[in-house]
């Protein structure tokens, strides 16, 4: 797990530097957050949890970091691959895996391979876990309602 203590660290590094506390606290919560959900699901799903952690750090970053949407998951892909080589403690098949799951992450309403759906049902479940009495995004509606009965919510 130490390539993990290494990417949180430039991941804090980045949050850190997000000048409104209120976006800066999101920014921690919300990925930090999927990075847990993703590691249950990937534990519950048997796929990796490691690279499920750092997917989950890395998903939104470059929105955090910008403090824009635009192009957000190709622009996020582009940063978290950029991130993880910088480290070079991650594979070329690690770096693609996850670039392509955030690359794909936003696209809630297609089905893409395993490791993209793992990440875009920890968002969904970090969403909800975080405010279960609000309802869904109707485009996360469906994945809530799936993640339940997998995990008999
Ligand atoms: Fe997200």
């Amino acid at each position: 797990m130490e390539r993990l203590e290494a990417l949180r660290v430039v991941v804090d590094g980045i949050l850190d530097g997000i000048e409104n506390p209120e976006d800066r606290r999101c920014g921690f919560v919300h990925l930090y957050g999927v990075s847990a959900t993703a590691v249950l699901l990937a534990l519950r799903r048997g796929r990796n949890a490691e690279l499920a952690a750092a997917a989950g750090m890395l998903h939104d970053l470059a929105t955090y970091e910008t403090g824009t949407s635009d192009d957000h998951a190709a622009r996020g892909a582009r940063r978290a691959s950029e991130i993880l080589r910088g480290l070079g403690t991650f594979t070329d098949a690690d770096v693609e895996a996850i670039g392509r799951a955030v690359a794909h992450h936003s696209d809630k309403a297609a089905v893409h391979d395993a490791f993209s759906e793992l990440l875009k049902d920890a968002d969904v479940l970090q969403h909800f876990v975080s405010n279960p009495e609000t309802p869904p995004l109707a485009l996360h509606a469906a994945r809530r309602e799936a993640l339940r009965q997998e995990l008999g919510l």
